[in-house]
């Protein structure tokens, strides 16, 4: 598909976690909440930490830099210090592989 982007393959992202992938000049983190896939930026909001490599805990990804949480979906600051969203993209499975269209992120809400 024109315009695509293959970030990484489905089952080397276990339920319930999470990984940073860097492709195209991108740096990205992808979850798999329950089989279901979300792409955001792998950068923190608040600071240098990489979200593809913290802690799931449902729905929400939790920062290992100073705790701030996010809400995967979304991109929405769920907890202090984190105040500005993520951007994010919608994932599209295809060919046993999780892609993005690098232009269509947008700032989470
Ligand atoms: S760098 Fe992520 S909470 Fe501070």
């Amino acid at each position: 598909m024109q315009g695509l982007l293959r970030l990484i393959g489905t089952a080397e992202v276990p339920e319930g976690e999470g990984r940073r992938v860097q492709a195209a000049g991108g740096d990205y983190a992808v979850f798999n909440l329950g089989g279901v896939f979300y792409v955001t930026q792998n950068r923190c909001t608040h600071g240098p930490g990489d979200l593809g490599e913290c802690l799931v805990e449902g729905e929400e990804v939790e920062c290992d830099f100073h705790q701030g949480r996010f809400h995967i979906p979304t991109g929405r600051p769920t907890a202090a210090p984190c105040t500005e969203p993520l951007r994010v993209w919608d994932a599209v499975v295809k060919d046993g592989a999780v892609w993005i269209d690098p232009a269509a992120g947008r700032i989470g809400a």
